[in-house]
């Protein structure tokens, strides 16, 4: 997979519709240890979810990690600094190699280890960081089969786009079943809750599954043309014909079903 270059004013352009699978992972985290808690936002992306634990828990202090710089500008820009009783700010880090350096009473990430490869192999050492009683919970697109994916993979494949695209896009075993991630967190000493909810994003303006898109799966591809825009324009022309006939517009906007798999693993006390 190409490492992708974020455009967080594109990937805002759905915050709405992203923020709520933050929310249904909030309401599920059950009270922290401690009454200034310390918190970790894998993946912080914009700031703008991370926010949202400042709003929980006004005493904590949060810091979002990330390694695009262009996430952590715009988080900083609008996010940072003191909340009622604690503090949010953000740092640079690659979560495939973040190890904690204090305890943590919530590790959490939004819609971000679907592309660290290997992220469950990272979990021993976060679960490690957490003080007794604490929570690793995390929430991961789990729609790789889903049209959008599907005919984006199919088109870089065919032959006018292999040559540029083989090996760029996100790979279809990202993101683990519900069950083997309840089995690990289960093993590594927590009582795990996991599900999958699908929504139905109703969606409005012109081609607007190809505009979501182009803020977060289709990324890899976005940075492999990045050099050659007509290319680029070429092929996001194809991909949004495809996406025009698997996701038509209602007289009320355009569905769009996305599923989602959250875990929330509570380490014992
Ligand atoms: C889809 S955005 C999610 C942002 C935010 N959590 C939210 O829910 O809006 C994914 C984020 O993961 C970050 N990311 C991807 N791979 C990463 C890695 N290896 N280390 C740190 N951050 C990473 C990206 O830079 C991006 O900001």
């Amino acid at each position: 997979m190409t490492t992708p270059r974020w455009d967080p004013a594109q990937y805002l352009r759905h915050a709405g519709h992203r923020a709520r699978p933050f929310a249904d992972l909030l309401a599920r985290i059950p009270a922290l240890p401690g009454d200034r808690p310390r918190i970790a936002d894998l993946g912080c992306g914009p700031g703008n979810v991370t926010a949202l634990l400042a709003g929980r828990w006004p005493t904590a202090r949060i810091t979002g990690y990330d390694n695009s710089p262009e996430m952590l500008d715009k988080a900083h820009v609008d996010h940072e600094g003191p909340t009622a009783g604690g503090r949010l700010d953000f740092a640079h880090a690659d979560l495939r190699t973040w190890a904690p350096t204090e305890p943590y009473d919530l590790i959490v990430s939004n819609a971000t280890l679907q592309w660290v490869p290997g992220h469950a192999d990272r979990f021993p050492d976060w679960i490690a960081a957490l003080t007794p009683g604490g929570t690793l919970a995390f929430q991961v697109p789990d729609n790789i089969d889903a049209p959008l994916h599907a005919l984006m993979r199919d088109l870089a494949a065919t032959p006018r786009w292999r040559d540029r695209l083989a090996g760029v896009l996100r790979r279809t075993d990202s993101v683990a079943t519900p069950g083997a991630y309840l089995d690990l967190l289960t093993r590594l000493g927590c009582t795990a809750d996991v599900w999958q909810t699908t929504y139905f994003h109703v969606l409005g303006g012109e081609d607007p599954v190809l505009d979501w898109v182009k803020g977060t799966g289709l990324r890899p591809a976005l940075t492999a043309l990045a050099d050659d825009p007509r290319a680029r324009d070429a092929f996001l022309t194809e991909y949004r014909d495809l996406l025009r006939e698997a996701y038509p517009s209602a007289p009320y906007g355009t569905v769009l079903p996305f599923r989602r798999l959250f875990a929330v693993a509570v380490k014992g006390a």
